[in-house]
């Protein structure tokens, strides 16, 4: 307040004083500008009685003279009138003309104007000739009253007056603000100077209730790097096959490994040559397949391929990879009815949508609630079965199987269960719409740890298990705590393995870009994109589609010059949702090419069919750039793998924000899918990218990726479970003590 006041009030005086002076100036000013007025007035009038003048003069009728100046009067500011015939003459005027004002007088007193005082008030006299024929050198005196300019002059100073009142109370109130802020602002830059602190540091005491979440993540995040750093650094190691392999031997005593997912990553199928091997499209097998071939174990996944059974022991079993077993997979067989339930209803239907933004309505069934409790139970006895002790170590992957984890806990109350959960978790209000939801989290929160991919599905969980479950959030060290057991809450960016072993059996660049133009009937020069994944609504490929499109309408220099191929393998084809997105995928491609139809080469080229991994890294190391335009994905492997395709350090990836690989990659074209105009700028700039600006951003993400790398991923989950073994097994040897020192 005394600081407003110190501002506030020298403006208010110096305004004030400003106000007094300015208004005899504006008097002054007032009164030249009326007598110009009414001066002007005077010349018009005295023309414009010039020819009744000239008539009523011939008539010589004085009286009616009079008459006729007392009806000019009538104007309310024209005082009165009159007329010299000459210099001895009475003057003929009209009624109310004073009789100060003589003809003789005229030459001498009255020049042309002048104001006289009169009893009746001040007024203002005007002399003009009127050159009349009758009577030459006649004069016609006007005698305007002043009293309006008195009123006029009121009238202006109090309009004066408002205007600085307002004036002065809006400078104020700017004044004020501006004071208060920027004095705030630079009092605690000050403070944070003194205090040794950085100027945009705050402490924890300032830290206003809208920016505590922010606050909350940014101390997560911190943790977290530091605990991915820690090992790394403490150990100098850069995480391998091997050091995997070690910290199991080491931390985990040789542990059994078992790992459940629903997909397999080998599928037996039948073709008219026999059978063969097919490695599917799907990114937890890209990432899991190799910490299985380090680890060892067994991969408990659903066998779906149509030669799965034939290929299988007496335990249903078939050890991998068949070239050099490491590890081996067990089977679980479903019938149609418990696929579709479990599968494509109530996994793909219900949950996929429910934890995506891609705007597709979840649908969720009773009878499909029904077989995915089955299949979980039937998986949950396949672990027990596998399991060498009674402390295996789980690794329960992704949202097939929520009940799992607490399934397994009630069978196996030692086991270690670490889950992860692959996709995206939604906030409170959206995960509740699930009919099942209390049932869903208290089968996830039978883990010892359960992961995402990043900090804000973490949050999202723990909000999702405050609003909804009777639990115990603690938001330092996410843990939950529900029913006696604890789940560690954690972030591990999952990523792939350092380097592909599919690279290695793939042609060199050069090679690379030569077959794959010539397969696709392009020329060596061509400018070329690339798509990869399941065809599946969550990738954003109608939007990709529509960026391409843009970007040949503004900039026409690229129509037949670039095109973009997108492989997009078919997926979960039962369901409708995604029969009707591969129709208009169809569609969109086609109504392009058809709109760029003059083009030599085609602007979209649609390979809607499988690819292998040796395929799919020959058309990354054939490529210019990937476009990655998921609308929201959990991470996204395909951007990573396009990254571990280009050891020439060349091409451009574009991604959507919406990926969660976006947050470890900033050095990517990001984009918003949605935005169509963005993205086609982003082609556009990807197209004319420098080859060392190319260089230097691949540099920067293939480090990234070969530090970060799948081997770190199951190693940061595997120490953080070894921790929790060993304090486990702390407490049950010692716990009595402990408690018996405590008391
Ligand atoms: O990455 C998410 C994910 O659902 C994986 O869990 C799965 O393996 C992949 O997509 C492919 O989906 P699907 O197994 O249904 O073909």
């Amino acid at each position: 307040m005394r600081l407003s006041l110190r501002f506030v009030l020298p403006l208010l005086l110096a305004l004030g004083a400003f106000a007094w002076a300015a208004v005899p100036l504006v008097d002054a000013w007032m009164t030249r500008w009326y007598l110009r007025d009414l001066d002007t007035r005077s010349t018009f009038v005295a023309k414009a009685v010039q020819e009744p003048l000239d008539d009523l003069l011939s008539s010589g009728s004085s009286t009616r003279i009079s008459g006729y100046f007392n009806r000019l009067t009538d104007d309310e500011r024209i005082y009165a009138v009159g007329l010299c015939t000459g210099r001895n003459a009475a003057v003929i005027g009209s009624n109310a003309f004073p009789a100060e004002i003589k003809c003789s007088d005229l030459a001498s007193a009255f020049s042309k104007e002048r104001t006289i005082a009169t009893p009746h008030g001040p007024l203002h006299v005007s002399i003009r000739s009127t050159p009349v024929e009758s009577v030459p050198g006649a004069t016609v005196i006007l005698v305007h009253d002043m009293a309006f300019l008195a009123s006029r002059t009121e009238e202006s100073r109090r309009y004066l007056f408002y205007f600085f009142l307002a004036l002065s109370a809006s400078v104020a109130l700017i004044t004020v603000v501006i004071a208060q802020i920027s004095w705030r602002g630079w009092v605690a830059g000050l403070r944070a100077l003194l205090h040794g602190e950085g100027i945009l540091r705050t402490s924890a005491k300032a830290t206003a209730p809208e920016l505590k979440p922010i606050e909350r993540d940014v101390s997560a995040l911190l943790r977290d790097l530091e605990r991915v750093y820690r090992p790394f650094d403490e150990r100098q190691q850069r995480w391998t096959q091997e050091t995997l392999r070690a910290t199991l031997r080491g931390e985990l005593r040789g542990n059994h490994i078992i790992v459940v997912a629903n997909r397999e990553p080998y599928i037996h199928v039948r073709t008219p040559d026999g059978i063969r091997i097919q490695h599917p499209a799907s990114g937890l097998v890209t990432a899991l397949e190799p910490v299985m071939r380090a680890c060892s174990g067994t991969w408990i996944a659903h066998g779906s391929g149509s030669a799965d059974r034939e290929t299988v022991d007496r335990d249903d079993r078939v050890d991998v990879p068949p070239e050099n077993p490491t590890y081996r997979v067990r089977r679980i067989w479903l019938t149609a009815e418990e696929e579709a339930g479990y599968y494509a209803g109530f996994a793909n239907e219900g949950l996929w949508p429910l934890c995506h933004n891609a705007y597709v309505r979840p649908n969720f069934r009773k009878t499909d609630w029904d077989y995915y409790r089955l299949v979980n139970a039937r998986f949950a006895d396949a672990v027990v079965h596998e399991a060498n002790g009674d402390d295996p170590v789980v690794l329960v992957q992704d949202y097939h199987f929520a009940l799992l984890p607490r399934m397994i806990r009630e069978r196996r109350p030692k086991a270690t269960v670490i889950t992860f959960w692959h996709i995206p978790w939604p906030n409170p209000e959206a995960f509740a719409i699930c009919p099942w939801r209390s049932e869903l989290l208290h089968g996830l929160l039978g883990s010892s740890i359960l992961g995402f991919h990043t900090q804000f599905h973490c949050n999202n969980f723990l909000d999702t298990v405050d609003r909804l479950v009777e639990a115990r959030v603690d938001r330092e060290t996410f843990t939950v705590s529900h029913g006696g057991e604890d789940t560690v809450v954690h972030r591990y960016p999952i990523s792939i393995e350092w380097p592909p072993a599919a690279l290695a059996a793939t042609p060199s660049i050069p090679e690379s870009r030569e077959a794959v133009r010539v397969r696709l009937g392009l020329p060596r020069d061509h400018k070329l994109g690339v798509g990869i994944e399941r065809l599946d609504y969550t990738k954003g490929i109608i939007e990709r589609f529509r960026a391409v499109q843009r970007l040949l309408e503004l900039d026409p220099k690229w129509v037949g010059n670039f095109t973009f191929v997108q492989i997009a393998a078919p997926s979960r084809s039962s369901i409708e949702s995604y029969r009707g997105y591969n129709e208009r995928v169809h569609a969109v491609a086609k109504e392009i090419n058809a709109q760029f139809a003059g083009a030599a080469r085609p602007p979209i080229i649609l390979l809607p069919t499988h690819h292998e991994p040796e395929a799919v890294y020959e058309y990354h190391r054939a490529a210019d750039l990937c476009f990655v335009s998921s609308l929201h994905d959990g991470m996204n492997l395909v951007a990573k793998e396009f990254i571990a395709a280009r050891d020439d350090e060349q091409g451009v990836l574009i991604l959507s924000q919406f990926a969660g690989a976006s947050r470890e990659l900033p050095e990517a074209l990001i984009v918003n899918p949605y935005d169509a105009d963005q993205c086609a700028v982003a082609l556009r700039i990807a197209l004319a990218m420098p080859v060392d600006e190319q260089r230097d951003r691949m540099r920067l993400m293939r480090n990234i990726i070969r530090e970060f790398n799948v081997y770190r991923w199951a190693g940061c989950m595997l120490l953080d479970a070894a921790t929790m073994q060993q304090r486990r097994r702390f407490e049950a040897d010692n716990g009595s003590k402990a408690m018996l020192v405590a008391g």
